[in-house]
């Protein structure tokens, strides 16, 4: 205990850790305030908004879904190579050869498979709990461009095994992006990088899957979490959104009564207003 006093108290640990052991509230919003990881939480967070049945941690689960398909993802870039000759054999490795190598790769195709379905439930969460209104609604844009660029991901993945089910999966996504109008030749060329599926596809889908759209997915996930922040926690938080949109709460029968201290409650129960 004193070896642990000793070490707290000296002077290399309190310029990482600056606030001192959280055994007060003020301490305790120090601590997330002050570190790296946890800023992305408010200081304060509501214990409705913790409940399972508010968000039934979907976002979460996705996130962490996400985070599983990068560290799978890694591992696997060390076993393929992405060139016709090598690709299916690398595949074909890995189930065989390679120790644990089949657990790998199912770790990483079920995740993938299991994070569109996650996330296409976690945007119906949120558009039934009517999470997208005011001032939320520019978090349901970056939420639009989240699930578009988790479905790209999983798509260009799709490729990359080069097996027959890969080769044409491929062949008829970018033939039915062919048939867009104006643009959808010039599209299926920039993505292939010619007119059919090849070598030069296989290459860009590497490109694409392993670190473009990963790079974007990322960001756009800091920003999306930065703004849950900045628009005062999730929708559990009535009071917060009321400020925003008064006619939301109300339309569930609860109204919003005029602050006069900054202490006051700013929801009261619609039934308020007969007394
Ligand atoms: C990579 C995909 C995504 C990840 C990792 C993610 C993550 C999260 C997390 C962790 C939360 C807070 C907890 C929760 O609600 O479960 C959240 C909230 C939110 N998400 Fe997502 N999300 C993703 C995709 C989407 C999509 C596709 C939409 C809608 C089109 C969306 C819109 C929102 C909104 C509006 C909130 C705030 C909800 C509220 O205030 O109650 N997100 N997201």
């Amino acid at each position: 205990m004193k070896l642990f006093h000793y070490i707290i108290q000296g002077r290399v640990w309190r310029s990482i850790f600056r606030t001192g052991l959280p055994e007060t509230n003020y301490r305790r919003s120090l601590v997330i305030l002050n570190n790296f990881f946890l800023h992305i939480h408010p200081a304060k967070v509501k214990k409705s908004t913790l409940k399972f049945t508010t968000t039934f941690y979907l976002g979460g689960i996705a996130f962490g879904l996400y985070l599983i398909l990068l560290v799978t993802g890694i591992y696997l870039m060390l076993y393929y190579r992405p060139s016709v000759p090598l690709a299916y054999r690398d595949m074909k490795d890995l189930e065989f050869v390679v120790s644990n190598g089949k657990l790998l790769r199912n770790l990483h195709r079920w995740s993938a498979h299991a994070m569109v379905f996650i996330v296409f439930l976690h945007m119906l969460r949120v558009f039934f709990t009517r999470a997208f209104h005011p001032p939320k609604e520019f978090n349901w844009v970056i939420g639009v461009f989240l699930i578009i660029f988790t479905l790209l991901l999983s798509y260009t993945g799709y490729l990359l095994p080069w097996d027959q089910l890969a080769y044409w999966g491929v062949s008829v996504g970018t033939n039915m992006i062919k048939a867009t109008p104006i643009m959808g030749e010039k599209i299926r060329f920039l993505l292939l990088g010619g007119n059919f599926v090849s070598e030069n596809a296989l290459l860009r889908f590497y490109v694409l899957h392993c670190v473009v759209i990963p790079l974007f997915l990322t960001l756009l996930i800091g920003v999306h979490f930065w703004r849950i922040r900045k628009d005062g926690g999730l929708q559990g938080d009535l009071e917060h959104y009321a400020e925003y949109e008064p006619d939301i709460i109300l339309g569930k029968n609860i109204r919003v009564e005029q602050r006069e201290s900054p202490n006051q409650s700013l929801v009261g129960t619609g039934n308020d207003e007969n007394k």
